[in-house]
């Protein structure tokens, strides 16, 4: 069958279609439906069965005689280390690691915080979550102490798993510090935390509140995986939203199961066994379902990567570590290739290694320029698919599913809606465009199974992000089109979410930061275009009168504020004063103009504006820091 028949499949029986593929998942009780409709347009999946996720990612696969096969293969070019861990190992470390939590009261719903760089040992604390039913949030290792904050008073966790440092090149970052400024902030507090000494700095641990990853688990009593409801949560990620309160984004257990299962082999192409690799970070959404779940739960081996794509140590590690460990199918972001392409625009590194291992590339997280996915099909001489998903939906909306038929690559397009989703771009007041037509992207609800059913604790924010706009519709926030072959553009965000360097980032978050400087009246964070990481934050601050220091003072300080708030991930760096911000009659900040000043792209003068000559001088104070020169 190819593309079409599948497409189509999928369209004549949502839910004997993942019936169907519900069957490749053990189940302690199969579901005895696949779609359960909550009403108020609220559905979930696979809600009556009862399944555990470990069990179906490390335990089953030794049971059925693959115990020896390497499941992680973990490999730092930043501290020199490779090791492999086996199914059964794996099996074995979980267990463990779950049977000590459990000893320390951690049960089926409960929420633990993981807060840890690219170590085997982040997988093995979300499994172990996993095998108790606990719902884990993975935190990502950039965000500093206050986010991390944000996320203990939201999730509300019994334990914290960390480990006692990150590394970045050429810099320790010290964890632990960061999580005991986390928990003095937090309102809520953990009953313990874990601490995973590394080498390279030993954490100095409380008495009575910190525990030793190692010591903590002498002689516990290995945990059994804990079947639960298909809909129960297996985890909560944050993500970022038009405000600084990130958006708890839920995963349900069976869902997730079905579909990254579903995914492995009809969008990645492998088979079981087949080593796969994603270079991303298990804090964001990737890192949950391609570095961890998607490929334990199908039998593959995965990649623990703890570098960068450049500098650790040159521009041929991707290749190194494809050839290396015989990897078929590899994920990255275009920014990844952009910084090797800058690097070695000429491929002299591709050229050092044996890539025929390598059968296809998957790019997501941001826009794939068409310069970038051209450069890497001329250096690797394989298929590259870009594809489009978000934190959201777990699992790609839009791709070239090359496990079923490969389509012809159109550059600039994601390819074609995936099963599941039938997507449909809307005008302002909801009605389906033509083929060709700029709109919001929208997708017909129910959305498939893995995606989000719900916000955690925020079933009101849910419906008015996402439900709210386009009755029937679950709105993805990206706009674009769609032209007559199906095939799916995906041009801009349609709220205050920017990426950076394939990082999802929210200007809106940015600007509570820079508000809160006690000397800025008003501020506000645009994203403009970077030839490395795609778009950077640029600040804006108007300051209050009578302010008569250094400028230049001002803007380090808000710098440092959002490093210091948000973390060094949200690259915070270029800010600007301005005496006034543009802004409609009715006082909106007129954001996207300034955008396209500083981008110098074309735009049309707002019919809204209160006082145009205001944007010559936002053009003027861009131009003293390099943008908006024409
Ligand atoms: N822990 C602590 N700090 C981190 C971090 C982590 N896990 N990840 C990034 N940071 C820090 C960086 O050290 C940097 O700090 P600095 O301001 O002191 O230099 C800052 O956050 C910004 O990081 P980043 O935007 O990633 O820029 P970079 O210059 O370090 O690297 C790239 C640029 C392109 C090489 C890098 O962004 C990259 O590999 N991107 C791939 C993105 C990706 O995989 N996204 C996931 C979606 S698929
Ligand atoms: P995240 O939730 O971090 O995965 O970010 C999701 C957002 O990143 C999407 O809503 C898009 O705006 C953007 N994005 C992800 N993949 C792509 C892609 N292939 N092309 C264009 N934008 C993308």
């Amino acid at each position: 069958m190819g593309y079409q028949d599948v497409y189509q499949s999928w369209k004549n029986d949502p839910e004997g279609f993942w019936m169907q593929a519900a069957q490749a998942i053990d189940w302690d009780k199969p579901p005895s439906k696949a779609l359960f409709d909550k009403g108020g347009n609220l559905f979930e999946w696979f809600a009556d069965a009862r399944v555990n996720t470990c069990w179906n990612a490390v335990d089953r696969h030794v049971e059925a005689g693959r115990g020896e096969q390497t499941a992680i293969i973990y490999d730092s070019p930043i501290t020199h280390t490779k090791r492999e861990i086996s199914f059964v190992e794996l099996r074995n470390r979980v267990a463990n690691l779950a049977g000590a939590l459990r000893a320390k009261g951690v049960e089926k719903g409960d929420r633990v915080i993981i807060y840890m760089p690219m170590i085997p040992e982040a997988l093995e604390a979300m499994l172990a979550c996993a095998r108790l039913g606990a719902i884990h949030s993975v935190v990502f290792g950039g965000f500093a102490a206050n986010e991390l904050a944000v996320r203990i008073n939201d999730a509300r966790p019994k334990a914290i798993i960390a480990a006692s440092c990150g590394l970045e090149p050429g810099r320790v970052v010290h964890y632990k510090p960061l999580l005991d400024g986390a928990i003095d902030l937090a309102d809520h507090k953990p009953d313990f935390t874990v601490i995973f000494q590394r080498e390279q700095e030993v954490a100095k641990l409380i008495e009575g509140r910190d525990y030793n990853w190692h010591g903590f688990q002498y002689g516990v009593e290995p945990a059994e995986c804990v079947p639960v409801e298909g809909n129960h949560p297996a985890y909560i990620l944050y993500t970022s939203g038009t405000t600084g309160q990130p958006k708890g984004v839920i995963r349900h257990t069976a869902g997730q199961l079905v579909a990254l299962n579903w995914t492995m082999k009809n969008i990645y192409n492998v088979d079981p066994g087949d080593v796969f690799w994603a270079a991303s970070d298990v804090g964001w959404v990737v890192g949950h379902s391609y570095i961890c779940y998607g490929p334990l739960i199908h039998g593959n081996t995965t990649i623990v990567f703890e570098g960068k794509p450049v500098g650790t140590p040159d521009a041929g590690t991707f290749w190194r570590v494809i050839s290396e460990h015989n990897v078929k199918s590899f994920f990255t972001a275009p920014t990844a290739f952009r910084a090797v392409k800058r690097e070695d625009p000429t491929g002299e590194y591709v050229g050092k290694y044996d890539l025929s291992c390598l059968k296809q590339v998957y790019l997501a997280g941001e826009r794939a320029d068409p310069d970038t996915i051209v450069w890497a099909q001329d250096q690797l001489k394989v298929p590259v698919v870009d594809h489009w998903w978000q934190t959201e939906t777990g699992w790609a909306i839009a791709a070239n599913p090359l496990g079923i038929e490969e389509l012809p690559t159109k550059l600039g397009s994601p390819t074609v809606p995936m099963p599941g989703y039938e997507v449909t771009i809307l005008d302002d007041a909801g009605h389906p465009v033509e083929p060709g037509t700029l709109g919001a992207i929208a997708v017909k609800l129910p959305l498939p199974p893995g995606t989000l059913p719900n916000l955690w604790n925020a079933e009101e924010r849910f419906k008015k992000s996402y439900l709210n706009t386009f009755p029937g519709y679950y709105e993805t926030g990206d706009a674009g089109m769609m032209d007559e072959d199906g095939y799916v553009y995906i041009m801009a965000r349609t709220d205050d979410v920017i990426n950076v360097a394939g990082h999802r980032l929210s200007t809106g978050a940015m600007e509570e930061v820079l508000a809160s400087h006690p000397e800025v009246a008003e501020c506000a964070v645009i994203g403009v275009t970077d030839q490395l990481k795609g778009q950077m934050p640029l600040g804006f601050l108007c300051l209050n009168a009578g302010v008569d220091r250094d400028h230049g003072d001002v803007v380090k300080e808000v710098v440092k504020l959002v490093r210091e708030k948000i973390g060094p991930v949200a690259a915070f760096k270029l800010a600007v004063v301005v005496d006034r911000l543009p802004k409609t009659r009715s006082g909106k900040i007129l954001r996207g103009t300034m955008v396209n000043i500083a981008d110098c792209t074309p735009y049309k003068m707002p019919a809204t504006i209160d006082d145009p000559a205001i944007l010559d001088e936002i053009k003027e104070a861009l131009q003293t820091i390099g943008y908006a020169r024409d």
